[in-house]
């Protein structure tokens, strides 16, 4: 291990003290002797409208199941449960616009009279159980309403990132086969209007499956309305059918909760589905034992609900712990580069969860715009999305968490729905490190064969337990669940990424092993990206790497092959970008460009990601012995 490695700072002892686990090593050990009474105590503590017959059903491994039987709502939980006390009027939903010129504020009783609205219209226009929904909002409290309205009902929600393109857009309507879009007229971005509802449009022209398309008013842009097809959420809000109860339908525990589209190895995007029960129990357990939530708590988590850690961390854990979640709809350095402070500052934020990305890009202003707030709400610091490089962990823990915030580094994936690799705030702290895998887990570095690599040495991260949150399948392509993660080492859940654990038990996460690059924390397939550059008509073949950058750890780098008469030059690189950001996403666009000859392949034509890596970075090649020969 290095110096750098041995780095641990140990928790106060008024955090250790108050947390829901102070005893940890005792809460470690009796989960690992036995992780299914484990799992089964966490689940007692959330309502069941009828209890489970068994556990975790492994019989069709790696297919699992988990509370069979079973009759729940992760709303029955989220909300409902919190209506019959006094919590009932305590805040569950604090928002913010980006221009930090409005608040919404949303007690847990009228936030259940906005879903019961939604419920009710979303019922009106036939969506039944097991339906699915789009979602392609903005972060703001609608977002909220759509995603708990179709849980509510038994519908599937499948949100679409509000920066995704028409096409990305189409391409996860049509997949999903979704009945009904929701979304806005824009989202403000920076003080612009992003015109959503045109994307939508675009998204939406060709679909056979959308009969109704909701715009929520958000930035007053005019937007053309087709007249049978779409409808003002403002105005269906006033209709008799939006009125009254609706009940909150129980479901069984492993009937669908929503689809998550991420990035993978191939071009197509991989249809996350997630079930009511075992998503229930994962995610308000790991939330409420991490970040110590407690009812009295003002979370702020910073994630996009277009991504798993708002579904997850935003949405969900925070309101199944009857905590107040705090949600700001603009980005962390819009209008001014204190935004967040000055928020954290007058709200009382206790819990502020955030990406490495976002803490080097803050980190870079100076540490005067943090310490003229009175930040002294904080109790928690939270990162996640890549690793954080011990730096920007320092400086997060020293100027934002004033030398007294532990900060919980929590290693997970859309496909894994809860954290997997973090720490409680009583364990220590390894700048760099996510921490130990979750109670009831068991963690492995393996080398290509599948044995166990000794400490200290880089191999493939493994999860060996199945857990409560875990994806079920990939939606409508479960040949694909298996060869994907299951495959490589049978019985054993591949991660995709590259660790190394240090005598202490604590996991160091490298980055990935596949075709997924992180770019600041989001996540993109290599393939997404070169579909995107070869449907521009200059361009014959492209290869997608990443590349260390300082601010969003990673940047694309994009080798292009172009098509005859086309040149090189600065226009054309800007033109790429454009074209990237307009057919796939904003976020997917290249940094750099090298335009050569012919793209280094083996023999059987795979592109060598690990040469273009080499030129692109001006180190040597290396062996070039399986290059295809001309
Ligand atoms: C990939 C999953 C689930 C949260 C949002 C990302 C990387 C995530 C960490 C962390 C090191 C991390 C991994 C993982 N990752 N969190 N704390 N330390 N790496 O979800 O988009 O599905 O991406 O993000 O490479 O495999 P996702």
């Amino acid at each position: 291990m290095t110096s750098e490695q041995q780095e641990v700072f140990e928790p106060p002892d008024e955090i250790v003290d108050k947390a829901w686990i102070s005893d940890w090593q005792a809460a470690e050990a009796a989960a690992a002797s036995d992780p299914v009474s484990y799992w089964a105590e966490r689940a007692g503590e959330l309502e069941w409208s009828k209890p489970w017959d068994k556990v975790l059903d492994d019989r069709k491994a790696p297919f699992f199941k988990w509370f069979t039987g079973a009759k729940t709502n992760i709303v029955t939980n989220a909300v409902d449960r919190h209506l019959k006390s006094a919590r009932r009027n305590k805040l569950a939903l604090i928002w913010v616009s980006e221009d930090n010129s409005k608040v919404r504020t949303f007690s847990y009783f009228s936030l259940n009279r906005e879903v019961e609205q939604m419920a009710n219209i979303l019922k009106a226009m036939g969506v039944e159980k097991g339906d699915v929904v789009t979602i392609y909002l903005p972060r703001i409290p609608e977002i909220f309403f759509a995603m708990l309205a179709c849980a509510k009902i038994g519908a599937i929600h499948s949100v679409v990132f509000a920066g995704y393109s028409a096409e990305a857009l189409g391409t996860r309507i049509d997949d999903s086969e979704s009945k009904v879009v929701i979304t806005a007229d824009g989202s403000w971005v920076n003080g612009k209007v992003f015109a959503l509802k045109d994307i939508v449009d675009e998204a939406v022209k060709f679909s056979p499956t959308v009969e109704n398309v909701i715009v929520v008013a958000n930035t007053g842009t005019e937007v053309a309305m087709d007249t049978i097809r779409d409808h003002w959420y403002h105005e269906l809000t006033r209709l008799p059918i939006a009125k009254g109860h609706c009940e909150t339908v129980q479901v069984d525990a492993e009937d669908p909760l929503f689809i998550l589209y991420t990035s993978g190895s191939t071009g197509k995007p991989k249809a996350i589905l997630h079930t009511h029960g075992g998503y229930q129990v994962g995610t308000y357990t790991t939330l409420r034992y991490s970040f110590d939530i407690k009812p009295e708590d003002r979370w702020w988590c910073t994630a996009d609900p277009g991504w798993v850690t708002g579904h997850s961390y935003l949405v969900y854990g925070p309101l199944l712990n009857g905590a107040t979640v705090f949600m700001a709809e603009g980005s962390p350095t819009y209008p001014y580069p204190d935004i967040n402070w000055q928020l954290i500052e007058y709200y009382g934020i206790t819990g502020f969860y955030t990406a490495p990305t976002a803490i080097r890009t803050l980190m870079r202003f100076g540490d005067a715009w943090v310490t003229k707030h009175d930040l002294s709400s904080l109790r928690l610091l939270g990162s996640v999305g890549e690793p954080i490089n011990p730096e920007a962990w320092r400086w997060f823990h020293r100027v934002v968490g004033q030398g007294h915030c532990p900060i919980i580094d929590t290693w997970w994936q859309t496909e894994t729905g809860m954290f997997q690799i973090t720490t409680v705030p009583a364990m220590p702290q390894k700048p760099g490190s996510a921490g130990r895998p979750v109670f009831g887990q068991q963690a492995a570095i393996l080398d290509e064969a599948g044995n166990e690599v000794p400490d200290g040495t880089e191999g493939f991260l493994v999860l060996k337990n199945p857990w409560p949150a875990m994806m079920r399948t990939l939606f409508k392509d479960p040949d694909r669940y298996i060869s994907t993660y299951w495959s490589k080492y049978p019985g054993l859940y591949l991660t995709g990424d590259a660790a190394k654990r240090d005598a202490d038990g604590y996991i160091w996460v490298i980055g990935r092993t596949d075709d997924v690059i992180k770019v600041s924390g989001h996540r993109l397939g290599t393939a997404e990206v070169e579909s995107a550059l070869v449907s521009h008509p200059g361009v014959v073949e492209a290869a997608a790497i990443g590349l260390p950058h300082e601010i969003k750890g990673n940047a694309i780098h994009a080798s292009v092959i172009l098509a005859n008469g086309q040149q090189p030059s600065r226009e054309l690189e800007e033109e790429l970008r454009t074209h990237v950001a307009e057919t796939l996403s904003p976020i997917a666009k290249p940094d750099t460009f090298d335009f050569p000859e012919k793209l280094p392949k083996t023999r059987s034509g795979k592109i060598m990601r690990r040469v273009l890596r080499a030129r692109a970075l001006g180190q040597d090649e290396g062996d070039l012995s399986t290059l295809e020969s001309d």
